[in-house]
């Protein structure tokens, strides 16, 4: 069997890394061949990750970069291509909801390969996300998709997708987070920048609606405040990077810095008291992990999160955030268990279907 991974960007990395391990360990004759876009392309935003997570050097790198939403999805489609058509797959595996995704489901549906989708079925029902619309394309594309969530399978099943090719795996991110946990546990982050553990709040920012426009300003206003009450520690993704710089931003007492690598990273969510975000993958990752997660959106395509989680929707008004520290004091004292197969096998279920 010949499979082909697309990957573009970091989350998609941590949601395929177990699915390579898994069909390789399956099929070790089988052709397992990486396809990198290159949407991320830094080195805090992709290589390593890919280190850090165990995922083989890429067999073919597009290097499409950073462009409009039409411009990076048309590259992607060009250069791959010539790569599906060198390749042969019998299989292309593709995760998430990222412009990568949708473009190499397009790619490929239309060479006729059948197409597999991880983190399928997930809706925000917000048409204005570019998600949205890469989620709906790839999930109508797929004869496989995999789903997490038992509201996946009614949305699916809402747009018509036959049950038959609907598989009810659980969550591969959770299944790399369990594989790390030994490894970001010593990892000490926190008292490397300089904070205690259990003190701080952990921020993450990056979609256009909040980072792109007049909000950002505004939220960096009220983390600044809530930096009274505890330590603010906030990576930054290269966009809001460049959204603060260009709007000049003043952030008194949050403590910044680069992106970080992801044992890093879930060394500094593991050990944080609250996380503020607009991030989807990070409301899944608080809720496995039992951490209270404020999320800066209007909706989120992870209800899940909310009923059997740890996660709060607090929309997109920067003034919410003073709220935070009251309901941090209101919280049970016993987070809820993850969600069924939640439980770091998912990518063995995705392998049991691939191979049949
Ligand atoms: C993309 C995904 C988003 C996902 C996020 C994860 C789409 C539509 N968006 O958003 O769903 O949650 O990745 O991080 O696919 N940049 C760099 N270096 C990089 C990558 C990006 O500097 O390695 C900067 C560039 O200025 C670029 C901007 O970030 O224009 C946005 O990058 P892009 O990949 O278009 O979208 P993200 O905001 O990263």
């Amino acid at each position: 069997m010949r499979i082909v991974y697309v990957l573009g960007t970091r989350p998609n990395f941590v949601k395929t890394a177990p699915v390579i391990g898994a069909l390789r360990a399956r099929l070790p004759e089988g052709r397992h061949a990486i396809v990198h876009t290159g949407q991320h392309y830094d080195r805090l935003m992709s290589e390593i990750f890919l280190e850090e997570l165990g995922v083989p050097a890429p067999d073919h790198m597009l290097e499409v970069g950073s462009g409009s939403h039409a411009q990076q999805t048309a590259r992607v489609m060009e250069r791959l291509e010539p790569v599906l058509e060198e390749e042969q797959p019998d299989l292309v595996m593709v995760p998430g909801d990222v412009n990568s995704t949708m473009a190499a489901a397009l790619t490929a549906a239309k060479m006729q390969i059948p197409v597999a989708h991880i983190e399928s079925g997930l809706r925000s029902f917000d048409r204005t996300m570019p998600e949205e619309l890469n989620r709906i394309v790839t999930d109508q594309l797929s004869s496989q998709l995999f789903i997490h969530s038992p509201e996946a399978n009614d949305n699916l099943h809402a747009e018509g997708v036959p049950a038959e090719r609907i598989h009810l795996v659980g969550n591969t991110m959770i299944d790399t987070l369990a594989a790390l946990e030994d490894r970001f546990r010593a990892a000490g982050a926190a008292t490397r920048l300089g904070v205690e553990p259990d003190s701080y709040a952990l921020v993450t920012l990056h979609r256009p609606a909040l980072v792109d426009g007049p909000l950002l300003p505004k939220t960096i206003e009220r983390l600044a405040a809530l930096a009274s009450e505890m330590p603010v520690v906030f990576p930054v993704h290269p966009r809001t990077r460049s959204m603060m710089e260009a709007v000049e931003s003043q952030h008194p007492g949050l403590l910044l810095c680069d992106p970080l690598g992801y044992l890093d990273f879930l060394s500094l969510l593991a050990d944080a008291n609250a996380v503020l975000t607009d991030s989807g993958g990070i409301q899944e990752e608080t809720t496995y992990l039992g951490i209270p997660c404020f999320t800066l959106r209007d909706n989120t395509e992870r209800p899940i999160t909310i009923t059997a989680g740890t996660n709060t929707l607090i929309g997109l008004d920067p003034a919410a955030i003073s709220q935070i520290p009251a309901a941090l004091a209101q919280r049970p004292a016993n987070p809820p268990d993850p969600p069924p197969l939640w439980d770091g096998h998912a990518s063995e279920r995705i392998a049991e279907v691939v191979v049949g």
